[in-house]
């Protein structure tokens, strides 16, 4: 372990809010300050007028370019396949998983289709399920006690936010799965095998940090269900931006051209960067003795990186061993999170956001230093 008896954890003034809610993933810019001329976009501003990118592909706003950027990326990294797939982008995987829900339930013949997730769940897929309260399809929560007879969508996220544990499904009744691999990338985790599944969404926010450019895609095999998403998104934005996507055509070629530069890798940086932040959290964990837990991961032979590495999530689920509400004892040190509760889970667990900006996670540390967790009688 890199000495950190001897490496300061930085106090700044403790009323000051720390927000580790939101999964805003600004860790990495300083690796894209220091990229400043390589990847500059610059944009006349009498081109892109049109809603149209190529009228003769299934997704007609998706811009060329961009689908040769993923489809070279995930070649290269080896995480998913991107053969005989249509690739669907939108306007954020948000935007995505609700076109997905959409082109599901339309698609099937029975309606409400249930929409589940194993415990603990990424809390945005409740909302967006019961948010429209639409006809096609309505939230049943946990997949692991889910018992409903009919179809069914599952919602599998690997490794999964919150917890950042690999899944798979749960309930395998012959239902539909929609897998979120929004980190799938091998900063966080060990990319062990090409993921080849029926619908898989990613995003471009979680890869490198671009949340702002709102640009996410989809790898579907059949076309009917891409057809249905493409309608989805057509009805429900036009399209999408594509300044946003000649943006994210230009990260993804410097992703993968620099890929295999130790010195200049993002992915190299970026595992760095998660492996540091995770050491530091256990440290931490560890010195306040008993009062926190955090998940163990098993370490595995990533095929990227060539050698045995470990998962270090974008979120760290953390709890405490009492029965406590753990989101208002960090709220009393001014540290915002996500509860347990919000992901169908336990309010004695936390998400806790490792992507923030450096000086908010040293205070994160050092905030959670001075926490004692009240006895319950
Ligand atoms: C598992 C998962 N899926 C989807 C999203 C949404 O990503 P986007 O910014 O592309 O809408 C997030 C964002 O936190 C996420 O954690």
């Amino acid at each position: 372990m890199v000495g950190f008896e001897n490496s300061k954890i930085s106090g700044c003034d403790s009323t000051t809010v720390i927000n580790l809610d939101q999964g805003n993933p600004t860790a990495f810019q300083e690796y894209w300050t220091k990229m400043k001329e390589r990847c500059l976009v610059v944009i006349p501003v009498w081109e892109l007028m049109s809603y149209f990118s190529d009228m003769s592909n299934v997704c007609w706003f998706l811009q060329q370019d961009l689908a040769e950027a993923i489809k070279a990326l995930h070649r290269e990294i080896g995480n998913a396949s991107t053969e005989e797939r249509y690739i669907v982008v939108g306007t954020g995987s948000s935007q995505l998983c609700q076109a997905a829900l959409f082109a599901l339930s339309s698609l099937s013949e029975a309606k409400p289709l249930s929409i589940v997730a194993a415990v603990p769940y990424y809390s945005t897929y409740e909302e967006q399920v019961s948010f429209v309260q639409s006809q096609l399809y309505k939230w049943e929560g946990e997949a692991r006690t889910f018992n409903k007879p009919g179809p069914y969508i599952e919602m599998v996220t690997s490794p999964n936010n919150p917890d950042g544990t690999i899944r798979e499904p749960v309930v395998n009744r012959g239902g539909k799965v929609i897998y979120d691999l929004a980190y799938y990338w091998p900063h966080y985790t060990p990319i062990t095998r090409r993921q080849d599944h029926d619908l898989m969404l990613f995003t471009f926010s979680k890869i490198a940090g671009h949340a702002g450019s709102r640009i996410g895609w989809a790898l579907v095999k059949d076309i009917e269900v891409a057809k249905k998403m493409v309608q989805y998104i057509t009805i429900n934005s036009i399209g999408v931006s594509k300044e946003s996507q000649i943006r994210a055509t230009a990260i993804l070629n410097e992703l993968t051209k620099t890929c295999r530069i130790k010195s200049e890798s993002f992915f190299e940086y970026a595992y760095e960067k998660m492996k540091s932040r995770w050491e530091r959290l256990r440290w931490v964990v560890d010195k306040t003795g008993d009062t926190f837990t955090l998940p163990n991961y098993p370490q595995a032979f990533c095929n990227f990186f060539g050698k045995n590495t470990s998962t270090f999530p974008a979120f760290a689920w953390l709890g405490c061993k009492e029965e406590n509400d753990l989101e208002s004892l960090l709220k009393e040190k001014n540290v915002l999170t996500r509860g347990g509760d919000q992901c169908g889970s336990d309010k004695k667990y936390v998400r806790v956001n490792m992507l923030g900006l450096d000086n908010d996670f040293e205070e994160f540390l050092h905030r959670l230093l001075t926490i004692r967790i009240p006895k319950l009688l």
